[in-house]
């Protein structure tokens, strides 16, 4: 049995507070930045078969697994099945500082939107193009000035680093034993000054001061009236956390839920107390990514079985032509054969000429001009010349548009780390369907990279495609 002090605790973010942002107040958010959430929308041509809402540390980004293989099988699940038609959406509460440093660190896929700050702040698209109808709704009842004096008074809260003060976020350390208190009494203190707050506990040792109409939560249903409004709410929405911060994902109406199997002792109460009976909420047996994959297949709505944990891949049957799964199949058979995890078979490299148009070339990040043929030769020589490094590569945005009968364009970003060097190429991709069966795939006729301009390397001579 929980102490009621917990549960008074637990109640800062309980459905039972639950208010519907958009309705209960007097103004209802506007986006100013119509045309970043219109791309969005626009990119796809029905409502999305997943929306995946997903916190990034701990959640996503696994910070105990160095070689981050779980979140390499999510990309290749997610670029190879769903990134065409779903959206992904990352929910953090990192500040943008903080959100972009973890990108240049750990490989991760680049969301159609992005939440930060706790749900305190929304952006669009590559351009992370802010929300500002969002931030302005947010500023009812709310003065960072009045909860900055306020908290100075507490000697226990100990402020974190300037990156993380942002417009409506307020963040401390405090210790476990001294945060059920120091909410209590920070929340009354707060209300008699005429703020409504949310206080939020994350982590064990994360204090975070909100305007009460934030929160991932709230920044979600934002959202999802968004694309209500247009005719366009996802099909389903899976919503992926592991600390108090993400307790608030998990009240949203018809979501899917998954706890990963790692998720803090805080989330776990929140869910025993409010949550036990809600079937569309699982704590996932695997760690991060692998438990958001897990749920996939739980909650079967979608494919599960993500391309890199398929061992033959020239095997995979595929009843339509897929050239998002083409792709994404290619460069892991690339990075297996760097890797020599697959056997050096003449096979391989007869196949990978079958399915090269005779005349193909690749337009080299230098400049240079190559022939598919050729580069396919220089890929022979190339077997196991990073095994046992730190080698991996993995496809971002894989993005085919048909533009013909049997002809599509695919446009994606291509990932290499080396050791401690990662490099990037954009890269546009002609594949056909002519003159083959759907057993021989697609046949690349005309590629084209140039270097992502944060991520060239310091020598463009070891990248081969
Ligand atoms: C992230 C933020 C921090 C916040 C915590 C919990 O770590 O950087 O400011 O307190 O999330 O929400
Ligand atoms: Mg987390």
């Amino acid at each position: 049995m929980l102490p009621s002090l917990t549960l008074q605790f637990l109640c800062y973010y309980s459905p039972f507070q639950r208010t519907n942002c958009l309705s209960a107040t007097t103004s209802t958010p506007v986006c100013q930045s119509a045309s970043c959430l219109r791309k969005t929308m626009d990119r796809l041509s029905e409502n999305a078969r997943l929306m995946i809402v997903s916190d990034l540390d701990h959640t996503m980004v696994d910070h105990h697994d160095p070689e981050n293989l779980s979140l390499l099988r999510f990309n290749a699940l997610w670029e190879a099945n769903y990134r065409s038609n779903s959206l992904l959406v990352f929910s953090t509460g990192r500040s943008p500082t903080l959100y972009k440093e973890l990108r240049k660190e750990k490989p991760m896929l680049t969301p159609d939107i992005t939440i930060m700050s706790v749900g305190t702040e929304i952006t669009y698209g590559n351009s992370m193009e802010p929300d500002n109808g969002w931030a302005e709704f947010l500023n009812q009842k709310w003065d960072r000035n009045i909860v900055s004096e306020e908290t100075s008074k507490i000697t226990e809260l100990t402020l974190q680093s300037k990156t993380e003060q942002r417009p409506h976020k307020v963040s401390f350390y405090v210790q476990k034993e001294k945060a059920e208190e120091i909410t209590r009494s920070l929340s009354s203190c707060l209300k008699e000054r005429g703020l409504d707050v949310k206080i939020i506990y994350s982590g064990g040792t994360d204090l975070d001061i909100l305007p009460q109409g934030a929160g991932k939560g709230k920044a979600l249903a934002y959202l999802h009236d968004k694309f209500k409004a247009e005719g366009k709410l996802p099909k389903n929405t899976l919503v992926c956390g592991d600390s108090g911060n993400d307790a608030e994902l998990f009240t949203i109406p018809d979501v899917h839920g998954v706890m990963v199997s790692n998720a803090m002792e805080e989330l776990l109460q929140w869910h025993a107390i409010y949550a036990k009976n809600n079937p569309k909420i699982i704590h996932a047996k695997e760690r991060c990514a692998s438990g958001i994959i897990q749920a996939i297949g739980h909650f079967n709505i979608g494919p599960s079985i993500s391309p890199r944990d398929v061992t033959d891949l020239s095997d995979s049957t595929l009843d339509n032509f897929d050239p998002a799964y083409e792709v994404v199949k290619f460069f892991l058979f690339y990075e297996r054969w760097r890797l020599a995890e697959i056997g050096k078979s003449e096979l391989y490299m007869a196949n990978l000429k079958a399915v090269c148009s005779n005349s193909g070339i690749l337009v080299h990040p230098s400049g240079i001009e190559k022939h598919l043929h050729d580069c396919v030769n220089s890929l022979r020589t190339c077997y196991g010349d990073k095994r046992g490094q730190a080698f991996r590569v993995w496809v971002d945005q894989v993005l085919p548009v048909q533009v013909g009968s049997d002809a599509w364009l695919v446009k994606f970003k291509k990932w290499e780390q080396s050791g401690g060097e990662r490099v990037c190429c954009l890269t546009t991709a002609l594949l056909s369907s002519k003159d083959v069966t759907v057993a021989d795939g697609l046949t690349w006729v005309h590629v084209h990279q140039t270097w992502l301009n944060e991520a060239s390397p310091s020598s463009s001579a070891d990248w081969l495609f």
